[in-house]
């Protein structure tokens, strides 16, 4: 292999990058705009230069490699990212999915509304599943600058037809005859208590999509559980990303309004989705 890969690979290590070699495939690729095949092919690399000056910022500061290349895969599509969206993290694939389920065989047209849309990566990707539906999803968050990446994606990825963006605090700019199938939404769950025990790479990301005021880290679950039924149509759905262990309070927070609870798991055996029906 190319010597590059072996002085990037070795930057990261020594900064103690757990995926250093995935990261160093990532930067090298990125930056030097080829393919793997190309590289081996002509056992070049271009920019080397800039290469290893992301490789030294990866090191040095541990910003997220996603955001020193501005950009991150979500469901087999790239997004523009940066500091001030969420990365898009593979569990959320497991939330599209199973919204996708709820409602794929509808055949009226279908409403959705996504709080806390970010870099529009949950509502872009379920809008390319359900490509072929009458669909419309209305796309929200409380953050301007997040709602510029999300607009920057949605026309990337050609579903301006499919996508309105609105900024909204939850539900506050949405009007009472806006009725909907579906309400997705990963919203913040990290109580903010938790703050200086966690990685280093989460501070580079939004402090507004990552912290809650309360000490589980429910009370997002909870304004958007209580607000929902008045924006769900008859038999409609609220499905939620969850954090570790919340789920047995969302269930009581479903009890009164909602029934048909499920729950899924992720790879690590983790309750990481729940949605239920209005009752
Ligand atoms: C965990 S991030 C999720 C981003 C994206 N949906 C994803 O799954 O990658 C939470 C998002 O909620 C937004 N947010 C936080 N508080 C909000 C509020 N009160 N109203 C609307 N959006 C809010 C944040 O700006 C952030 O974009």
């Amino acid at each position: 292999m190319n010597e590059i890969f072996k002085k990037v690979e070795k930057i990261l290590q020594e900064a103690k990058i757990e995926e250093y070699k995935k990261e160093a495939k990532l930067i090298i690729l990125e930056t030097s705009k080829q393919t793997i095949e190309e590289i081996i092919i002509t056992s070049k690399v271009n920019n080397e230069e800039e290469i290893l000056k992301k490789a030294s910022l990866r090191a040095e500061t541990k910003k997220p490699v996603q955001y020193i290349l501005g950009c991150q895969d979500f469901m087999g599509d790239r997004y523009i990212v940066n500091e001030n969206v969420l990365i898009p993290r593979d569990e959320t694939e497991i939330l599209v999915n199973c919204a996708y389920n709820l409602i794929k065989d509808k055949n009226e047209k279908i409403d959705i509304l996504d709080i806390g849309t970010g870099s529009g990566c949950i509502s872009c990707a379920l809008a390319k599943k359900l490509i072929n539906k009458n669909i419309e999803i209305l796309a929200v968050d409380k953050s301007i600058e997040a709602l510029e990446v999300a607009i920057e994606n949605i026309s990337k990825l050609d579903l301006i037809r499919k996508i309105i963006i609105r900024k909204s605090d939850l539900f506050s700019k949405i009007r009472d005859f806006e009725k909907f199938n579906l309400i997705i939404s990963n919203p913040p769950y990290i109580p903010k208590s938790q703050k200086n025990n966690l990685q280093k790479e989460l501070e580079f990301e939004p402090y507004d999509a990552l912290f809650t005021d309360d000490e589980e880290g429910v009370e997002f679950y909870q304004k958007i559980i209580n607000q929902a039924p008045a924006y769900l149509k008859k038999g409609g759905y609220l499905a939620f990303e969850v954090g570790i262990n919340q789920y047995k309070s969302i269930i009581s927070m479903f009890e009164e309004g909602f029934q048909d609870i499920e729950i899924i798991k992720d790879l690590a055996g983790i309750e990481r989705v729940i949605c239920a029906k209005l009752k």
